[in-house]
């Protein structure tokens, strides 16, 4: 909670900027490394927080990192592990700890320790896709309470044995965790219902190069054989689709034109369906996508979030503040989440005409129809929005605040920045090239308790409900 934010919105937002390197392949990336003692060289890696934790992390394990932050170089080699205890303080950090467990197993039969808050602040996080994979695998996991927080302890003493595993539900996590134990594993293993996300994808590449021999099916299936030699590896790593979404959302929003080198067309192809629909401009060249304001903006769009190839849960937050400035009301079920609405009352205060619902509003009922969350939410247009103090609970309700106070007059204060810092590279120095009115501040005293207090409130209403995402 150490800087503010100080928007003054109103302005366009014009000019070019360069995409950084995905937040949720990159931290991926360096738990897989763990699976070799071979040096691991990464390019376009992003300088954000969730990479810093996570190299904090793997230099715990016994990692030799060097990371040319300016360059966007890091290298990476893991010659032993120092211990296969993660440490108590990354509890709760963000959700790499938990895929330890799938990289440790595979390159190590000691006990494995990864500490987890058992409910965070923000909501219990369910991992159990992740344990009965591993556990059919042949690894013992159990969780024990310990004097702060609980535990998992893991191990595969005798090591792991392919196995074919549904998944219920295509979890990126529990897919990848499966994935990095599955590489060592005897045999062959086989997920059905995977995730396919492009960062997974971007993780098998990696571990293709690493030397595991993997093959995804189109209909959700990952067939993984055993690795049993491995090579130095070089890779660039993706780009950031949640980033180049959010930067194109602001631009169309503010009537401007922003072209983002670097943005891959083919991982956002439901998302320019969408941006198409209410008639957002964007032209797709050659090396990324400039996307501009075109014509009055039009509701009447009803999107429901999915797993890939749907449309992202994390483009959720953004696009209902895009949805501010289009005319007429749009529906929004989010399937992926039951309960990432929480922005939404913020937004509210600002001037957004957005009433929740319980119900799914979608073609379909989710998984979340017979239960109480608020997890479809109908957004009306065009609304004025204006200049707030506003406290960051989470990362992509973050961006959409930012957002937000692009587009109000007033000048809006924004608190709880170490959560953009996670995932948004030079968040600051990104949007002020664009002619954005913002400056970082650092928090006066007299503002922290306040902030405190606020987020806390914030938190436990939320808490109520289960599994809200923090990042
Ligand atoms: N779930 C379970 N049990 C499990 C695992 C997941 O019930 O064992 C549920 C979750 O509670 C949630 C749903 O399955 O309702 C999706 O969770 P998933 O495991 O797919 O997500 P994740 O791996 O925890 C990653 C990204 C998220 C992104 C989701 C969906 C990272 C670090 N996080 O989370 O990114 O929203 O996939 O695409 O990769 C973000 O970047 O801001 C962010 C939240």
């Amino acid at each position: 909670m150490t800087d503010l934010l100080k928007i003054r919105g109103g302005k366009p937002l014009e000019g070019k900027i360069k995409a950084a390197g995905a937040k949720n392949a990159m931290t991926k990336l360096l738990v897989a490394s763990l699976l070799s003692d071979k040096k691991c060289t990464f390019y376009n890696v992003p300088d954000i927080g969730d990479v810093e934790i996570t190299v904090n992390l793997c230099r715990e394990i016994g990692s030799e990192i060097a990371w040319d932050r300016k360059a966007g170089v890091l290298e990476i080699v893991t010659r032993e592990l120092k211990t296969s205890y993660v440490p108590q303080r990354y509890s709760g950090s963000n959700r790499i700890p938990i895929l330890m467990i799938g990289a440790l197993l595979g390159r190590t039969d000691e006990d494995i320790i990864v500490p987890t808050l058992g409910g965070d602040l923000l909501g219990m996080r369910p991992v159990d896709l992740h344990i009965h994979a591993l556990q059919k695998l042949g690894a013992k996991i159990e969780y024990r309470n310990m004097k702060k927080e609980g535990a998992y302890f893991a191990q595969a003493h005798q090591g792991l044995d392919g196995a074919v595993i549904q998944l219920n539900y295509p979890s990126v996590g529990a897919t990848e965790n499966t994935v990095l134990a599955a590489v060592r594993a005897r045999g062959t293993t086989v997920i059905k219902n995977a995730a396919i996300e492009p960062e997974i994808v971007d993780l098998i590449l990696f571990l293709q190069k690493l030397g595991a021999n993997i093959m995804v099916d189109a209909d959700r299936t990952i067939c993984i054989q055993q690795m049993t030699r491995t090579f130095e590896v070089e890779h660039t790593v993706l780009t950031d689709r949640n980033e180049v979404a959010s930067y194109a959302m602001a631009a169309i929003s503010t009537k401007g034109r922003v072209f983002i080198e670097g943005a891959e067309h083919l991982q956002m192809i439901a998302f320019l369906n969408k941006i198409r629909e209410i008639g957002g401009g964007f032209h797709v060249a050659k090396n990324g996508i400039e996307f501009f304001y075109d014509k009055e903006l039009k509701g009447g769009v009803h999107i429901e979030t999915d797993v890939h190839p749907g449309f992202m849960t994390d483009w959720q937050q953004p696009f209902v503040v895009l949805l501010t400035q289009a005319k007429g009301a749009s529906v929004i079920h989010e399937t992926v989440y039951e309960n990432r609405f929480g922005y939404a009352s913020t937004l509210k205060e600002m001037g957004a005409d957005i009433e929740l619902f319980t119900q799914c509003l979608g073609n379909k009922s989710c998984r979340f129809a017979s239960q109480s969350h608020h997890h479809s939410l109908v957004i009306k247009g065009p609304c004025t929005l204006k200049g707030s103090q506003i406290v960051i609970p989470d990362l992509r309700a973050g961006f959409s605040y930012v957002m937000a106070a692009l587009l109000a007059p007033e000048e809006s204060i924004i608190s709880h920045v170490d959560y953009l810092d996670r995932g948004y590279e030079d968040l600051t120095g990104k949007l002020s090239s664009l002619g954005a009115d913002i400056t970082r501040v650092p928090l006066p005293k007299k503002h922290l308790e306040k902030a405190k207090a606020s987020l806390h409130n914030m938190v436990a209403a939320q808490s109520k409900e289960p599994c809200a995402p923090n990042y």
